[in-house]
């Protein structure tokens, strides 16, 4: 069930003005006033007051702002103004025909520049740009492919040719296959739609849930041939890190399966290894750009698999822990809510962490769904009753007024992913996406992109403008993305220190931000 809210002012503003006779109805409005002032008609103190009592309450409603930030707010209020009234109105539109028309917006290029914070909701295999995997990883030497009876392709790197498999009958080497093509442009291309859910047609292309979350999964099964083998892997960290560092972004906590990754001579690497290289790469990234700081996991198991096998996991998430304190920030499930087990059915293997007497901090997604009163739907409440840290998505939060109490009152923030909401079809216009409400009030919230090469993004800035021009219309100003960014930090798993450490460099990346932006005004 999705929401419709009432249309906004704006709008009903633009309908009156496109009809020629919005002059007329304001100056019909003064005039009755005059005349009715002493009788009836509320006390405009009063009003102003209720008005901003109420706007008040909004994510950053009650940040102080500085007279610069105020300089730069009133400049971002007249961009909003022209971009909400332009047609069309981007975040009303699918993301994937958006994406160019945002990209030459004002707004979004402000967005690039500002310092985002942390981004705390990704996955660790669609953290780089499908580009690069298909025009960098798919060129380097003992590259094979094959082609699957589903019209997909899967990848893997060999000393020889590898052997036949059940989903794999005859391996190709890419190289010896490239250069006997007429057309290899034409076939990287192919690659590449393999490898994201991005198609000019995408209302055509997804009618429904059930087939984007199929060509979705499809999408990480081609890719993790090429992201699982041991070199690449490294690659692909240090990559996935610079490419946030260039929207901006400090610090990552990385969702990742940490499914094993395998050498040419077929030899495979256990979970242990892979915390490792995350913590080493991730240092050796630090190392060049120390304003950055750090990437944290956060162990995943999917939600498919039997009780028996996420107790394994619970299990194993424990022992890494103790062996990565600094690596490992604590154990999510993933996969679709509404096609896998809930929360509820894996409750003894989630309790384990409590029976041990040990912590291990929990960060389900929960609530990515539009099935109000679902098995699924429980999730939020079940996630808040296993203490979880925050909540990935939390669409369904709005129908779910005491976990929103307990969340709010808790401070477990929820993690708002729009583009990828949008993408997999629980909202189209992102006026209605339900965060708009939490907004409104405030709910401790993050931005997040889950899957940003699957949707054809990076960082954040995306996702940042559909929240910011969609879901927090008119109304959020600079002090909701200062809240936001702010809350990134606020509410990621680093211990204190850090966090009080990364916030002091947020703020002189945010002073830097701001002197740079208003230089127009002198
Ligand atoms: C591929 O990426 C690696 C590591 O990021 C880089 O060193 C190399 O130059 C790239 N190669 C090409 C062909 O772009
Ligand atoms: C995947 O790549 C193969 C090989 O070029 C191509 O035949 C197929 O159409 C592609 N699949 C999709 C869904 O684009
Ligand atoms: C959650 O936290 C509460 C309060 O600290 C505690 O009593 C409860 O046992 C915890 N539940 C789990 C499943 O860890
Ligand atoms: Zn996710």
């Amino acid at each position: 069930m999705q929401y419709s809210f009432p249309p906004h002012p704006w709008k009903k503003m633009m309908v009156m003005s496109t009809r020629g006779n919005y002059k007329a109805t304001l100056a019909s409005a003064a005039l009755m006033w005059f005349v009715t002032v002493c009788v009836g008609v509320p006390d405009p103190r009063q009003r102003d007051l209720i008005m901003h009592q109420e706007a008040s309450r909004q994510t950053g409603g009650r940040m102080e702002l500085t007279a610069a930030e105020r300089r730069l707010d009133s400049h971002l209020h007249m961009l909003k103004e022209q971009e909400i009234t332009a047609v069309p109105f981007l975040p009303a539109m699918h993301f994937f025909k958006a994406q160019p028309l945002i990209q030459k917006s004002k707004i979004f290029s402000l967005l690039q520049k500002m310092p985002k914070g942390a981004a705390l909701h990704i996955h660790s295999t669609s953290l780089v740009s499908v580009d690069w995997l298909v025009k960098n990883v798919t060129y380097r030497p003992h590259c094979y492919i094959c082609f699957t009876w589903d019209t997909s392709v899967r990848f893997l790197f060999s000393n020889g040719r590898p052997f036949p498999r059940w989903d794999c009958f005859s391996w190709y080497l890419l190289e010896t296959l490239r250069a006997n093509m007429d057309d290899p442009i034409g076939f990287d291309n192919s690659l590449i739609r393999n490898l994201t859910l991005f198609t000019e047609d995408p209302e055509k292309a997804y009618p429904n849930q059930d087939i984007v979350w199929e060509k979705f999964e499809k999408a990480f099964l081609a890719a993790s041939g090429l992201v699982s083998y041991a070199p690449v892997f490294k690659d692909y960290i240090y990559k996935g890190l610079e490419l946030l560092y260039e929207d901006n972004i400090m610090y990552l906590e990385l969702r990742a399966g940490l499914s094993r990754t395998y050498e040419l001579d077929g030899s495979t690497n256990d979970k242990a290894w892979s915390l490792r290289v995350y913590e080493e790469v991730s240092q050796q990234f630090m190392a060049y750009h120390p304003d950055f700081l750090g990437t944290r996991i956060i162990i995943c198991a999917h939600r498919i698999l039997s009780v028996y096998d996420v107790k394994a996991a619970v299990k194993e998430a424990i022992q890494l822990q103790k062996t990565f304190p600094q690596v490992v920030a604590g154990f999510d499930l993933v996969g679709r809510e509404d096609s896998g087990r809930p929360l509820w059915y894996f409750r003894e293997a989630l309790s384990l962490p409590e029976q041990f007497g040990v912590e291990l901090p929990y960060f389900f997604h929960a609530g990515e769904t539009d099935m109000d009163g679902t098995d699924v739907d429980e999730n939020i409440l079940d996630a808040l009753l296993f203490n979880t840290t925050r909540i990935g998505h939390g669409f369904a939060m709005a129908h779910h007024p005491l976990a929103k109490e307990i969340s709010r009152k808790q401070n477990v923030p929820v993690e708002v992913c729009p583009i990828s909401n949008q993408v997999l079809r629980l909202v189209s216009d992102m006026r209605n996406h339900p965060a708009a409400m939490l907004m409104s009030e405030g709910h401790p919230m993050v931005i997040s992109s889950d899957d940003p090469s699957l949707f054809g993004t990076t960082g954040l800035s995306y996702d940042f403008y559909e929240a910011f021009v969609g879901i927090g219309g008119v109304r959020a100003n600079l002090g909701t993305l200062k809240e936001l960014a702010i809350n990134s930090i606020r509410y990621s798993s680093l211990p204190s220190p850090l966090k009080q450490k990364g916030l002091a460099m947020w703020q002189k990346k945010w002073d830097t931000f701001l002197s740079e932006n208003t230089q127009w005004e002198n």
